[in-house]
């Protein structure tokens, strides 16, 4: 495994917190903690927040990407943000498949797959997200419940698209707990993701995919998680609304 085949991304994910001028005062404060990373450092916020975080982020090294987008192109969905909406704005990533989403609003590995598709199609890079749930690593099926995820969500995608989608591994049990997995853990399964990606397509391809860690990754821990050969970013929830803990995480992954 070489980590220089593929691109280390630290993504913070704001989830539903900072209003517009929140969002631009976040973002100026981690603008210069930044300016030297080597890695790729986006930073997924709400849809209102998008054109802020935009404005605050032009010409930087900073990324942005939204936190969901829906399946269709448009239509009768009220509520509802579409891939080519995000697109028309400028927003380069979008976060999809996030076990929030699929814990409180009914996301299911098939509506996963359906907005995968619509993110492709409109030309985003996907950053999907794994992971079980306590009970199903307690039951040892840690592997099958993933497995199924990722199969089901990368069912169509080509290799060629395959290079715009990051994957997630982020334990549900480690989301938002402090409860972090071990290194040992999000390596065990990070390279049992790149194993059975590179089985339905090919090492190389596999090999060119980058997977981060999620769940209560902070800036004491990061280094240690990120030194990991299949652990190549990480996507922050907590500790991506506080500057100087987000940037220590992405000095981490340089
Ligand atoms: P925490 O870092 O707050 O545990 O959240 C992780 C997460 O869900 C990122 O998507």
């Amino acid at each position: 495994m070489n980590k220089q085949l593929r691109k280390a991304v630290i993504a913070g994910n704001w989830k539903m917190n900072k209003t517009p001028a929140e969002a631009t005062a976040l973002i100026n404060e981690i603008k210069p903690l930044v300016k030297d990373a080597t890695c790729e450092v986006v930073v997924c916020v709400p849809f209102v927040d998008l054109h802020a975080a935009l404005e605050a982020t032009a010409g930087t090294n900073i990324k942005v990407g939204a936190e969901n987008c829906h399946w269709a192109e448009n239509g009768a969905f009220t509520g509802e943000i579409s891939a080519q909406m995000l697109k028309a704005i400028g927003v380069p990533y979008v976060i999809i498949g996030h076990s929030e989403r699929r814990q409180y609003f009914g996301e299911t590995d098939v509506t996963v797959r359906d907005r995968v598709r619509a993110a492709l199609n409109a030309g985003l890079t996907v950053i999907l997200c794994v992971g079980e749930l306590l009970s199903e690593r307690e039951q040892n099926i840690t592997m099958e419940v993933i497995g199924k995820q990722v199969k089901i969500a990368l069912a169509g995608v080509s290799a060629e698209e395959l290079k715009r989608i990051i994957i997630a591994y982020e334990p549900v049990w480690a989301i938002g707990t402090g409860l972090t997995a071990t290194a040992e853990q999000a390596e065990d399964v990070n390279g049992a993701i790149r194993a059975l990606i590179a089985s339905l397509y090919t090492k190389e391809d596999a090999d060119g995919v980058t997977i981060q860690y999620g769940g209560s990754m902070n800036a004491k821990n990061a280094g240690e998680l990120l030194s990991k050969p299949n652990v190549d970013g990480g996507l922050i929830g907590g500790a991506s609304l506080k500057a100087p803990d987000f940037a220590t995480i992405v000095m981490a992954a340089n």
